[in-house]
């Protein structure tokens, strides 16, 4: 499974990168906003990170009809090469995917939550699907089960004659809450899961690993003093 970071920080994008674990990255208006963002600088930053990660870089569309969704994606896939247009999954999204994947244009179809969306959105042409596991756990439905479902169905067909340059689809485990979601979309297959940059660092950390470090810490200081 790959990692993408679910993030619009420089720093934590650097930062990350630099640990070998982030094969591209997701943002979100809430993201954006969140570091401050201006919507005047949202392009420039978007290439900004485009020049950071070493893979897909997904930027979401903020129209609601499908001409317009296709007239923002073209402009945000004409920012860098590493572009990955995020689109919601309604009917106007199903339209603007398919027009953006006949250009050879990838789109990341965003707010999937049933095996069905999913199939429509791989028709559609997407190159990556992005089932949310947080938001079903918020109203205590069960997000992980809703995600092995999509990858199972997802896994019977081959879309590959469907996706913008032969291609197949991917899922992407988004709506990532902690290791644990990590852990489950791994051990059903998911093909990458967006992690905000918390969830990415506590991946790393375990409670025996740091009891582990301070027994090596002792047992050196004993040697030193032999
Ligand atoms: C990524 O593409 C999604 O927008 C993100 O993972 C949603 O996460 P949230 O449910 O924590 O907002």
């Amino acid at each position: 499974m790959k990692f993408f970071l679910d993030t619009a920080s420089l720093d934590e994008i650097t930062e990350a990168v630099s640990w070998g674990a982030v094969a591209g990255v997701t943002t979100n208006p809430t993201l954006y906003a969140k570091i401050g963002g201006k919507l005047q600088d949202f392009e420039q930053h978007i290439k900004k990170i485009c020049s950071l990660v070493p893979g897909p870089v997904s930027a979401e569309v903020d129209a609601a009809d499908a001409q317009s969704m296709i007239a923002q994606g073209r402009a945000l896939a004409a920012l860098a090469d590493n572009v990955a247009v995020k689109v919601p999954m309604t009917l106007s999204g199903l339209a603007a995917t398919r027009a953006l994947a006949n250009e050879g244009i990838e789109v990341n179809m965003t707010l999937v939550f049933s095996v069905p969306q999913a199939i429509m959105a791989a028709r559609a042409g997407a190159r990556f699907v992005s089932p949310f596991v947080g938001r079903f756990d918020d109203i205590a439905e069960d997000g992980i089960e809703q995600l092995a479902n999509i990858v199972a169905a997802l896994h019977n067909y081959d879309f590959r004659d469907v996706g913008p340059k032969g291609q197949s689809i991917e899922v992407i485990a988004a709506s990532i809450r902690n290791p644990n979601h990590v852990t489950q979309a791994a051990l059903l297959g998911a093909d990458i899961a967006t992690v905000p940059f918390g969830v990415l660092k506590k991946c790393a950390e375990h409670p025996l690993t740091t009891n582990g470090l301070a027994a090596f810490a002792a047992d050196w200081e004993k040697v030193k003093q032999a």
